[in-house]
């Protein structure tokens, strides 16, 4: 009755396992802290309740079950202990290894990135990140039938069942997986045509873009909603921003900036979302000025920094881009700590410590922005003669999209362009 309307589906009870496997994984990270993380993550999944985590520990991945026959059903009793439903094991597991766990456990397996599939999916707003979400989704659904099947084969035992109908199955799969790929890469490339047009005429807005990246959970979107006094998801949840949001926004010196929110970093990204993370990140490519959000009272603060720094210059971000490091949350610091950090502040050169939080050190940090700015936007420009082929449209339309394009005028293969550019936009071309 009326009761039907309000009852909602329980939430799914879902455990955490972390295979601490030796000499495997980010040595820079401890176990605890990665299991950690994996709570976090996990409990960024809609429907889902986490009722027990534990880090396992693993000489060897075993092919056929990932653990130990003893530790298999050790597990096992702590999963029906809590009543698990689903567990996610924090590492990649074949799709054997997930077959033979979920009929010794009786549960549902998903290992990490199919979880962070899930959130991506659950988080995508723009058309290009759903997209790429999408397409990254696929290109994992067929690694998956892929392996199942050259397993099949094995198990088989050379029978030469060549063409079976096992295969035959998988094959027709594999063709439909293929052609909806085709067609969400066409589907993406008009996508990305039309934000390219978008960012062009972007570029013709005279204000600088400051890009807030960081650690996932950091506190982007609550230093972006202070300075933008705007309302972007700000929760305690991995991944609350997938697709950039821009605001443009005045500085107390009256300097006009658009300020760029980025989705959040994370350790050991899977390789198949690396491109769907990427496409969410290119605005940074873009910016004038970076600011690097730091969670400065996070135990593996200076870990998450170096991870930061290697995904930035893996993207082509140029050493010499202006960057500021916002050493965030220093509300959560001991009052000594905090003196402290924010004496250092004022002595280091782009390091600025602030709560976002409670609004400590803000004022300081605009002022730093704006300096910073101040420095960027008066790089000298030097005039450069550049001859494009037809075949390089991607060059042109980059060269366009930063405005640097003085002259330009079509020959017989291609464009002969007159360029006033910096040194860093040079560098930044030059390695495309
Ligand atoms: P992603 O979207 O996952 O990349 O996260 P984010 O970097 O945008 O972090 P977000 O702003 O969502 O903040 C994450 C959590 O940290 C939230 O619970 C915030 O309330 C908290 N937080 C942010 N800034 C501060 C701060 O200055 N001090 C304290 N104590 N907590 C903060």
């Amino acid at each position: 009755m009326a009761e039907a309307h309000i009852t909602e589906r329980a939430p799914t009870r879902a455990y955490v396992i972390h295979p601490d496997i030796d000499g495997a994984g980010n040595q820079r990270r401890t176990a605890e802290n990665a299991l950690e993380e994996a709570v976090a993550l996990a409990q960024a999944l809609p429907g889902v309740e986490i009722v027990g985590a534990q880090a396992a520990r693993l000489r060897k991945p075993s092919p056929g079950q990932l653990f130990t026959k003893g530790k298999l059903e050790e597990l096992g009793r702590e999963l029906e202990a809590a009543e698990a439903e689903l567990v996610l094991i924090d590492g990649p597991v074949t799709p054997v290894q997930q077959r033979n766990l979920e009929k010794a456990w009786d549960v549902k397996i998903l290992d990490r990135t199919g979880l962070i599939l899930e959130i991506f999916a659950d988080r995508a707003r723009t058309r290009e990140g759903v997209l790429q979400v999408e397409l990254a989704a696929l290109s994992y659904q067929r690694t998956r039938l892929v392996r199942a099947w050259t397993h099949l084969e094995r198990q088989r035992g050379g029978l030469g069942f060549v063409g079976g109908p096992g295969e035959t199955q998988i094959e027709a799969d594999r063709r439909a997986i293929d052609e909806q790929m085709t067609r969400l890469r066409r589907q993406l490339e008009r996508v990305v045509k039309t934000r390219t047009l978008h960012r062009a005429s972007r570029a013709k807005v005279p204000y600088p873009i400051v890009a807030l990246v960081g650690y996932t959970n950091a506190g982007k979107s609550t230093l972006f909603n202070r300075l933008t006094g705007a309302e972007v998801l700000a929760k305690d949840m991995l991944f609350a921003t997938l697709d950039p949001t821009m605001r443009a926004i005045r500085l107390p010196g009256g300097r006009q900036i658009i300020l760029s929110d980025t989705v959040g970093f994370i350790s050991d990204l899977p390789t198949e979302l690396v491109a769907a993370f990427r496409a969410t990140l290119e605005e940074v490519l873009e910016a004038d000025l970076i600011l690097h959000v730091r969670d400065i009272s996070h135990p593996e603060t200076e870990e998450q920094a170096e991870d930061v720094a290697e995904i930035l210059d893996s993207l082509g971000v140029a050493d010499d881009v202006a960057l500021i490091e916002v050493w965030n949350k220093i509300d959560a610091l001991s009052d000594a700590t905090r003196q402290a950090l924010r004496r250092t502040d004022q002595r280091t050169d782009g390091v600025q410590a602030i709560s976002a939080l409670t609004g400590e050190g803000l004022d300081d940090l605009a002022a730093a922005i704006d300096k910073a700015l101040e420095t960027v936007l008066a790089e000298p420009r030097e005039p450069a003669a550049i001859h494009l082929d037809f075949s390089e449209g991607r060059r042109r339309a980059w060269l366009h999209e930063q405005g640097v394009v003085e002259d330009e005028r079509q020959t017989k293969d291609g464009f002969d362009l007159q360029v006033m550019w910096t040194e860093r936009q040079r560098a930044s071309y030059d390695a495309l």
